[in-house]
């Protein structure tokens, strides 16, 4: 019998997490749904991801008070409109060697008398929810969230949507000034190894030339598509690059050398590298923008409630089903679920001979006859 389930948000922040986490509360706490199930559930927020399982004390109310949050229907009345994790968020991965907290977060869960955990996250988050459920037996399902999109086994991850809707609306400013001045703008986005965001957000935002970690670039061919657009008449462009992106023959750029618990350096300045060559190259006076964690930021789309209100009630369901150990998802336009393992045994980059045209660094221009796409 489920009566008391704990949910937790770990990783980046993102939009559409609120949303989650409120559908969560209100599907386990639905007297009416009770009535049906005759499981009538308690929900506790543990703040701040898996930080919070694996300091809180359960025999300390002070203690219970900083990490936990006793959630009903009133309290996450109006958080789905919110931006961020109200819970809070960190990337402390309790199987780090070097915290090694796999065994206090079990016996944190039987402390505070959790039946179920629900996580929602990404790769990192989700491969923590994945060991607890398969070496130390905890009943553990998850959320998919990342602006980057690349979680296996589920087509939309929370946060992406708005994540889109942010680099577009922010393009279209760039354009105005860009226009006014002649310049060239080398718009630096998220997306450490997956290009979606670029990519989708490039094409959405009319970027002439698109970067993605997964097809490795040359600078004197961007230069080239660059020149042929100020031939034809064309005053200013824009270039979408991934953060993750990389000149051909080398390696990522990154801001510092310092690692995370998940074991991830801190990605970014592609994209000044690549205005400065580009100016050097072209003659054309270019500036670099990074949007960085603008893109996390803001309140959630349309689609990011909707699919966090979705994710939310799936969850419940597969703890009221018992079938613990797997993920919610979005495939071929229904809910669904897969296994955590599936969740994390890989990334799901871009396909680049299905996507991404490597003569026009950008999208393909052809859906249906994917074969002339080439030309
Ligand atoms: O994993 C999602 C992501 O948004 C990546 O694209 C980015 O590299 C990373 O988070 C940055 O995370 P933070 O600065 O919050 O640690």
């Amino acid at each position: 019998m489920v009566r008391k389930i704990g949910v937790l948000t770990g990783g980046g922040d993102c939009a559409g997490l609120n949303s989650a986490i409120k559908w969560v509360t209100k599907t386990a706490t639905d007297p009416i749904l009770a009535a049906h199930h005759g499981d009538s559930l308690e929900v506790i927020g543990i703040r701040e991801g898996w930080k919070g399982l694996v300091e809180v004390d359960p025999g300390d109310p002070e203690s219970m008070a900083k990490w936990t949050a006793p959630l009903d229907e009133l309290v996450v009345r109006t958080w789905d409109r919110q931006g961020g994790t109200v819970l809070g968020s960190s990337r402390t991965n309790p199987f780090n060697p070097k915290i090694n907290k796999g065994e206090k977060c079990v016996d944190n869960i039987k402390a505070l008398g959790l039946d179920a955990l629900v996580a929602i996250g990404g790769e990192d988050t989700l491969s923590v929810a994945f060991h607890l459920y398969h070496d130390l037996g905890q009943k553990v399902v998850g959320i998919p969230k990342t602006i980057d999109r690349d979680l296996n086994g589920t087509d939309y991850t929370l946060g992406y949507d708005t994540a889109l809707n942010v680099i577009t609306e922010e393009v279209d400013r760039l354009r105005t000034t860009a226009g006014s001045h002649n310049r060239l703008f080398v718009v630096e986005v998220m997306g450490r190894h997956a290009g979606w965001l670029a990519l989708e957000g490039g094409q959405a935002a009319g970027a002439h030339v698109i970067l993605i970690p997964e097809y490795e670039f040359e600078v004197e061919k961007v230069a080239q598509l660059l020149e042929k657009r100020r031939q034809a008449g064309v005053r200013y462009d824009i270039v979408v690059i991934s953060e993750g992106a990389k000149i051909r023959g080398q390696a990522e750029v990154y801001i510092s050398d310092k690692i995370d618990s998940f074991g991830h350096k801190v990605l970014g300045g592609i994209g000044e590298t690549l205005a400065k060559q580009l100016e050097e190259r072209t003659g054309f006076e270019t500036r670099h923008v990074v949007l960085s964690h603008i893109q996390r930021g803001g309140n959630p789309s349309a689609r990011d409630r909707l699919m966090g209100r979705n994710f939310g009630i799936a969850a419940v369901d597969l703890i009221l089903e018992h079938d613990f150990g797997r993920m919610v998802a979005y495939r071929d336009g229904i809910i669904t679920s897969v296994s955590l393992k599936q969740a994390i045994e890989r990334l799901r980059t871009v396909d680049v001979d299905k996507y991404y045209d490597v003569h026009r660094y950008n999208g393909q221009r052809s859906s249906l006859l994917n074969h002339l796409a080439k030309f």
